[in-house]
């Protein structure tokens, strides 16, 4: 046996045990007589006591260790004189009286301690050794819990996990697909599943009444830090279901994994907001609502005529109202509208107004408008004394609302609004069927083409496709949507009405999608779902900046996996295999 007790589990009441303990060297240091190593195992970390005094050549081979080392020891539980109150084992330590190198290893490329030395790059390119970094494994621990929690909730509720095929072809969920030659079939080449949407639904034509799946998706687009070219989605569905059915099942499933995962207990049903009342009030189909700060709008006869150009001009105009930020320096309102105007948020400039301890609103506006009118902007924004108005202008009013939206989300962060250890759950409903490209001159489905009209809305398919609204959900926590879904069409004729809108002829969505619904021809029952995406979720409750963080192996910023060195070239042997030339462009 290799050891007898974990570097995590001695304690006080473990004192004079004779323990074997095995594990990695993380640091050692000498001071007097006296080397003291750290000891890591996945469990924690040991204090290990060699003496010079009393055993002088054990204490020589300690003192040989180096970092990363694979050690065995064997040794007496003695209570520390010096204790660490920031570890469980703080008090106490092994007085090692045997001890085995099992490995010996390189010098790590960073110390693998919390606070580590390694940059990003460096850490990626050696992630087995970032992963026995306390804080990276806890994440990874935090992951397997939450996934063990939704087996638990979902067991429960008779939901059976069924594996979906990873070899398909396109699943239409509005990225690239990453593609797979076939060998068998020269020529032809698979697509990796951006979902498993079609097959779940097909479970449900098949009778299954309760799927799900914790699963791997590809979905070929730019990455951000809540993106990952693979990813993992808990990935479910229901038969017989209408929206409420669904929205009541994982709002259970939510508040079961707050209360098993970070004990908290969520005991009001989570609020509803419509698609339109998130993109008026928060410019975001996914607002974060644990502070309000919601967008006004300003009335164009309030604000035209009164020689102010921008305004004049303006398709729309909005704002937000930070409260108390009256005393934003110029400094500070010049970083606000260098935030707004950097191309990726794309606002003409930033115009502000404070409100004055006395009630005025002093703005670099305010000589264009009388003190009524200052007066009727205050109100509109229900500001009062030291209060700080921050308005955008723009000519195109969904363009304006998202700019606001980053305005809002960034002075959120800079008054300290955006905690991350408090939690604001939210359904957003009532999208839109389908969204209009202006560049490619069709509709698009906003979710997926799958995804049901509401009924009362199914007249206006012809006549004004873009007024349908969806029977569609999704599930947003602190800004994040964790998740979305909705009820699916099943019948077969409005599917293929559905197709017709998106542009496809009859023959191609034979081609496509002909399974599907001729699976509805044979007794498709009413169904719907929802998908998690559990990456977004596990680094929500971890509260880490980028989903990377709770990944075992991701995948850099050009999905890239450094470690492995992928993607990579191929044998010009195993390109023919495949039946593949590549000619260089
Ligand atoms: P959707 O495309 O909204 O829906 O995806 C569901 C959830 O998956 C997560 N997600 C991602 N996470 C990390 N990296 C990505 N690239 C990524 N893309 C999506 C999000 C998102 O909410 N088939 C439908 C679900 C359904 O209708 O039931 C679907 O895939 O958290």
């Amino acid at each position: 046996m290799y050891r007898t007790k974990t570097c995590g589990e001695l304690r006080l009441s473990n004192m004079g045990a004779t323990v074997t303990l095995a594990g990695w060297v993380q640091r050692s240091r000498r001071m007097g007589g006296m080397t003291f190593v750290d000891l890591r195992d996945r469990y924690g970390i040991t204090q290990l006591v060699f003496n010079q005094d009393k055993d002088a050549d054990l204490c020589e081979q300690a003192n040989k260790l180096g970092r990363e080392f694979v050690i065995q020891v064997t040794g007496i539980v003695s209570e520390r004189s010096n204790k660490n109150a920031h570890i469980p084992t703080g008090d106490i330590e092994i007085i090692v009286a045997g001890m085995q190198v099992l490995n010996c290893a390189a010098t790590p490329p960073f110390t693998i301690e919390d606070d580590t030395d390694g940059g990003d790059d460096i850490r990626m390119k050696y992630r087995y050794l970032d992963l026995r970094r306390h804080a990276v494994r806890a994440n990874l621990e935090l992951r397997h819990q939450m996934t063990a929690e939704v087996r638990n909730y979902l067991g429960g509720k008779s939901f059976i996990e069924v594996e979906t095929p990873m070899l398909i072809s396109s699943t239409p969920e509005g990225a690239r697909d990453f593609v797979v030659p076939s060998r068998m079939n020269p020529g032809q080449f698979y697509a990796l599943p951006q979902s498993p949407q079609t097959f779940k639904q097909l479970l449900m034509v098949s009778g299954f009444d309760r799927y799900f799946q914790i699963v791997k998706c590809f979905r070929d687009e730019d990455l951000r830090a809540d993106r990952q070219p693979e990813f993992t989605q808990i990935d479910c569905e229901m038969s017989f279901v209408e929206q409420d059915d669904v929205l009541c099942m994982f709002e259970g499933m939510t508040k079961h994994l707050f209360k098993s995962i970070r004990n908290i207990e969520l005991t009001e049903p989570f609020p509803r907001m419509t698609w339109a009342d998130a993109m008026k009030f928060y410019g975001s189909d996914k607002p974060d609502i644990r502070f309000g700060m919601k967008i006004a709008e300003l009335p164009a006869e309030l604000l035209r005529g009164h020689g102010f150009a921008p305004f004049n001009s303006a398709a729309y105009v909005g704002g937000i109202c930070a409260e108390g930020a009256a005393a934003y320096t110029r400094k500070q309102i010049d970083a606000l509208t260098d935030f707004v105007k950097r191309p990726q948020i794309g606002a003409k400039g930033l115009i502000y107004a404070r409100v004055e301890a006395d009630g005025s609103l002093k703005s670099s506006v305010d000589k264009f408008y009388s003190p009524d009118e200052l007066l009727r902007i205050k109100y509109l924004f229900g500001a009062g004394p030291g209060d700080l108005i921050l308005i955008i202008y723009g000519d195109d009013a969904m363009k304006t609302r998202k700019q606001l939206s980053e305005l809002r989300l960034e002075m959120g962060g800079r008054l300290g609004l955006r905690d991350k250890n408090s939690f604001a759950c939210l359904w957003v409903v009532d999208f839109p069927l389908l969204e209009w490209s202006e560049a490619d001159g069709r509709f698009y489905a906003m979710h997926h083409p799958f995804t049901s009209p509401k009924p009362e809305d199914v007249h206006l398919l012809d006549s004004d496709p873009g007024a349908v609204s969806a029977n569609a959900y999704d599930m947003v926590i602190n800004g994040v949507e964790v998740g979305g879904g909705s009820i699916r069409i099943h019948d077969s004729e409005l599917q293929q009405r559905m197709f017709r809108l998106l542009g496809f002829t009859d023959e191609q969505a034979l081609a496509r999608f002909g399974f599907l619904t001729n699976a509805f021809r044979y007794g498709a029952p009413p169904h719907g779902g929802i998908a998690y995406g559990l990456d977004r979720w596990v680094s929500l409750f971890a509260g880490l900046d980028s989903i990377r963080d709770c990944i075992a192996f991701p995948k850099n910023t050009s999905g890239r996996d450094v470690m492995i060195d992928a993607p990579s070239t191929i044998d010009a042997s195993q390109l023919e295999e495949l039946n593949l030339s590549i000619t260089a462009k």
